[in-house]
C-alpha cells in the first residue's frame, strides 16, 4: 500500500519536473538545464514504476527483459545523440518522434486483447475501447508521417505533388473514422476473436501516415513536423488514460498542446491555414517559379570587407548553409570585429530558417551571439530600409520575393525577410544550388545584390581576416 502511495507521489513530482523543463526549454540560456530536469523526471518516473508498480498483488515481472531494454535503448539513443551532425538534427527529433507514436500503438495493440477483465466478453462501446483505438490510429499515424518526414529531411523522398491525392486523404479519414465506429458498434464480443479487424485499422492508419506526409513539401514541411509532435503527445496521453498513469498522461499532455501552438505558430509564420497545410494546394512550382531574368554581379572579399567595415547598420541573414557550414563562430567573429569599428549588427530571424524550430537561435547561441541581437523577421523587417548591408549566410527560401510576387510558387504567401529592401545586399552560398523548396530566387538577380561564392565557413574566415586588417 505504502508503495502505491510512494509511486503515485513520485508521478506528481515527475510531472512538476516535466512542466519546469518544457518551460526552460523555452530559452537559450536555460534550455539545456530544462532538458536535463525533464529527463531525471522521466527516468524517475520509469524507476519507481518497476520498484513499486503492482496489480492484484503483484510486482512487476519480466524485470531482466525491460532492465536489459533500458540498456540497450539508452545505449543506442546515446551513441545516437552524441554522433549526429548538428544539421541532421530535425531528421533524428522527426525519427525519435516516430518511435514514440509506435510505441503508442503498440501499447494499444498489446492492450486490446486484454480488455476482457475477468471474462471472455466485453462492451465494446466503452471509453476503454475508444481510448486504446486512438492511441493505436493517431500513433501509427504518427509513426508512419514521422519516417516519411524523416526520408524528406534526409533527402531520400520527394515530394508527391498529386492533387486528387487530397481526395484520397479524406477518404481514408472518413474510413478510419468509420472503422472506430463499427468496432465499437459490435457489442459484447471477445476483444482476442477481432484481432484481425485491429489489425487492418493498424494497417489503413500506417497508410495513412505515409499518405498524408507524402504531397506536404516545400515550406510547409515545418507546420506537418510540429503536428506530427503533437500527434505522439495526444497518442501517449491516450497509454496515460489507459493505464491511470498521471506522468504519462502529463508527459503526452504537455507534448500535445506544445506541438499544437508550435502548429499554430508555424502555420501562422507561414501564413497558411492548417487544413490549406493538410488538404491545400500544395506548390508544385508552377511555371513563373524557374524563371529568370537579369544576370548574377559577384563581388570581391575586398570589397565586400571595405563595404562592411564602413556602413552604419548591417543585419545578418542566416539559413540552412551556415548550419551546413559550421560557420556560426565565424559569424560572430565578424559581427565583433565590424562592431569594434562601430557598425551596428543584427541577426534577422526567420521562423522557418534552416530546418528545425529554432534552429538559428540554437545556432547562433551556440556561438555565444548574445540573445538581444537576435531579431525576429516582423521586428526587422521595417527597418530593412535603413541598412546599409544586408549579408545572408546560406539562406535563401527564407528571403526569396517568388513568396510574395509568384502565386504559382510553393512558399508563395509565405512572409519572407525583405532583403532587397536595404541599400546593399551580399549573399554567401557555394553557387546556384536552390533552397528546400527547389525553386529560383530572383533576389540574387536583383539590382542591389552581389554574390559572395564559397563555402560560408571558407569565405567567413578570408572576410574576417579582410575586415581584421583593414
Ligand atoms: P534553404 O532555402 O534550404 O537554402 C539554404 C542555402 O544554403 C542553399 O541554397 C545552399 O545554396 C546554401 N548552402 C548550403 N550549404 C552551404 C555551405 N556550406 N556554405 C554556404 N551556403 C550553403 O535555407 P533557408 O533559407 O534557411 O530556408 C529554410 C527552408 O527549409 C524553408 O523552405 C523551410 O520551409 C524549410 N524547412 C524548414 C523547417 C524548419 S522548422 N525550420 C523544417 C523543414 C523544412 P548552395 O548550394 O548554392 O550553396
Amino acid at each position: 500500500m505504502i508503495g502505491t502511495y510512494i509511486l503515485e507521489i513520485s508521478y506528481i513530482i515527475a510531472s512538476v519536473f516535466f512542466i519546469f523543463g518544457l518551460k526552460m526549454l523555452s530559452h537559450p540560456e536555460t534550455a539545456r538545464r530544462g532538458n536535463f530536469i525533464a529527463a531525471v523526471g522521466m527516468g524517475m518516473a520509469i524507476l519507481f514504476t518497476i520498484l513499486f508498480h503492482t496489480k492484484d498483488e503483484q510486482h512487476i515481472g519480466n524485470i531482466g527483459y525491460i532492465i536489459a531494454a533500458l540498456i540497450i535503448g539508452t545505449i543506442i539513443g546515446w551513441v545516437i545523440a552524441k554522433r549526429v551532425r548538428m544539421t541532421a538534427m530535425p531528421q533524428l527529433v522527426s525519427f525519435f518522434n516516430g518511435m514514440g507514436g509506435a510505441c503508442a500503438a503498440l501499447i494499444s495493440l498489446m492492450e486490446f486483447p486484454h480488455l476482457a477483465h475477468g471474462g471472455l466478453y466485453t462492451q465494446m462501446f466503452s471509453g476503454e475501447v475508444l481510448d486504446i483505438l486512438l492511441g493505436l490510429v493517431i500513433g501509427s499515424i504518427s509513426f508512419a508521417g514521422s519516417m516519411i518526414a524523416f526520408g524528406k529531411l534526409n533527402g531520400n523522398i520527394g515530394d508527391l505533388r498529386i492533387k486528387w491525392l487530397r481526395y484520397v486523404n479524406i477518404g481514408f479519414l472518413v474510413i478510419i473514422v468509420g472503422f472506430i465506429a463499427f468496432v465499437m458498434s459490435m457489442g459484447e464480443v471477445d476483444p482476442s476473436q477481432i484481432m484481425g479487424w485491429i489489425y487492418l485499422l493498424l494497417g489503413i492508419a500506417l497508410f495513412y501516415g505515409v499518405l498524408f506526409v507524402m504531397p506536404i513539401g516545400g515550406a510547409d514541411m515545418p507546420v506537418v513536423i510540429s503536428l506530427l509532435n503533437s500527434f505522439t503527445g495526444v497518442a501517449a496521453a491516450t497509454g496515460g488514460f489507459l493505464y491511470h498513469n498521471q506522468a504519462m498522461l502529463t508527459g503526452g499532455i504537455l507534448v500535445g498542446s506544445a506541438g499544437t501552438i508550435l502548429t499554430v505558430l508555424m502555420c501562422k509564420a507561414m501564413n497558411r491555414s492548417l487544413l490549406n497545410v493538410i488538404v491545400g494546394v500544395f506548390g508544385g512550382g508552377g511555371p513563373a517559379a524557374d524563371q529568370v531574368a537579369g544576370s548574377i554581379k559577384e563581388i570581391t572579399l575586398s570589397d565586400a570587407s571595405i563595404l562592411l567595415s564602413y556602413s552604419k547598420k548591417v543585419v545578418i541573414v542566416p539559413g540552412y548553409g551556415l548550419a551546413v557550414a559550421q560557420a556560426q563562430h565565424l559569424c560572430h567573429e565578424l559581427e565583433n570585429h565590424l562592431e569594434d569599428k562601430g557598425v551596428e549588427v543584427r541577426y534577422a530571424i526567420h521562423p522557418v530558417a534552416g530546418r528545425m524550430p529554432g534552429h538559428m537561435n540554437v545556432l547562433l547561441a551556440e556561438a555565444d551571439v548574445s540573445y538581444d541581437k537576435l531579431i525576429e523577421m516582423d521586428n526587422i523587417n521595417p527597418d530593412l530600409p535603413n541598412t546599409d548591408v544586408v549579408v545572408i549566410i546560406g539562406a535563401n527560401d527564407v528571403v526569396n520575393p517568388a513568396a510574395e510576387t509568384d502565386p504559382s510558387s510553393p512558399i508563395y504567401g509565405m512572409p519572407i525577410i525583405k532583403a532587397s529592401e536595404a541599400k546593399n545586399v551580399i549573399v554567401m552560398k557555394r553557387g546556384m544550388g536552390k533552397g528546400y523548396a527547389a525553386i529560383e530566387n530572383m533576389l540574387f538577380f536583383h539590382d542591389k545584390t552581389r554574390m559572395l561564392f564559397g563555402d560560408a565557413k571558407a569565405t567567413l574566415q578570408k572576410l574576417v581576416n579582410e575586415v581584421k586588417s583593414l
